[in-house]
């Protein structure tokens, strides 16, 4: 925690859907919330600033492309230069360009590695340094059901997601021993903008394999990135912890 109180927690991708979520979580105990997006214009960041807003809370959203090494460091070292510490990085940013593999262009598989996974490498790196420095923060990455599982049409997509679970692994025993926290979660099907284009064909076939029986809330993944981030789990990390109403067990 911050010598003010309030924890400094960045969210990429949280204009919307599932990020969104997670920043009202963190809107509940004050924290100072940065949110990071790309959409094309500021519809849906201005709604969830305003949302915080009434909720009472600081925030502040940046339209930076996650997927720009460069760019990524120059709105985190503005970010430390400001507040001094970072104590949450949620990792949520992505996207999907699905095709069979036997159509896919190589920019279709380039976009979706460098949104999905490099982001995650960028934003981890851009405040790994402050976080050992301040001997604690946890970092938690949304990946994929299908990283786990893959689906077919999606070979960039669930390749992403898979690599961000070695990602997660690998930093979690590199930066254990500072305090730091790295963990990824795995949603399954969830009511965002990002599924809402699927056909009802595909949507239904989705549903059929649920245990559960229906998509999973944006709140509802939120819930387990915000446990993630608290003092109840201290002792988690590495962990890639599904949240999919049973699609995956
Ligand atoms: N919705 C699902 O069913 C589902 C399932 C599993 C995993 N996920 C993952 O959860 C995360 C959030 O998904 P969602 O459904 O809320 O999506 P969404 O489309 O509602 O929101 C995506 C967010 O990512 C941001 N973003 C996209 N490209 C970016 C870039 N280059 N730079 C910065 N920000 C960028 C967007 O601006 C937006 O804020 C994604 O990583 C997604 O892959 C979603």
């Amino acid at each position: 925690m911050s010598s003010s109180g309030s924890r400094i927690v960045v969210i990429t991708g949280g204009s919307k859907g599932i990020g969104r979520q997670v920043a009202f979580k963190f809107a509940g105990e004050s924290a100072k919330i940065i949110i990071v997006h790309y959409d094309p214009d500021e519809t849906d960041s201005d709604w969830t600033l305003n949302a915080l807003s009434e909720k009472g809370v600081e925030a502040e959203s940046h339209k930076v492309d996650v997927s720009s090494f460069e760019a990524v460091d120059v709105l985190f070292k503005e970010i430390l230069s400001r507040f001094g510490r970072i104590d949450v990085l949620v990792n949520n940013a992505g996207i999907t360009r699905d095709t069979l593999l036997m159509r896919m262009k190589e920019e279709d598989w380039d976009t979706v590695i460098r949104v999905n996974l490099k982001s995650v490498f960028n934003c981890t790196r851009a405040v790994i340094r402050a976080m050992i420095k301040q001997r604690g923060g946890r970092i938690v990455s949304i990946s994929s059901v299908v990283g786990q599982t893959g689906n077919a049409g999606q070979v960039n997509y669930s390749a992403s997601k898979a690599g961000i679970m070695g990602f997660t692994k690998t930093t979690a025993r590199e930066v254990a021993a500072r305090g730091i926290t790295v963990n990824a979660v795995a949603p399954g099907f969830v009511d965002t903008d990002m599924t809402a284009v699927l056909s009802e064909k595909v949507k239904d076939t989705f549903l059929r394999q649920i245990p559960l029986g229906r998509m999973g809330r944006p709140e509802e993944v939120a819930d387990v990135v915000y446990w993630l981030c608290s003092d109840a789990a201290s002792y988690v990390t590495g962990q890639v912890i599904h949240v999919n109403g049973g699609l995956y067990m």
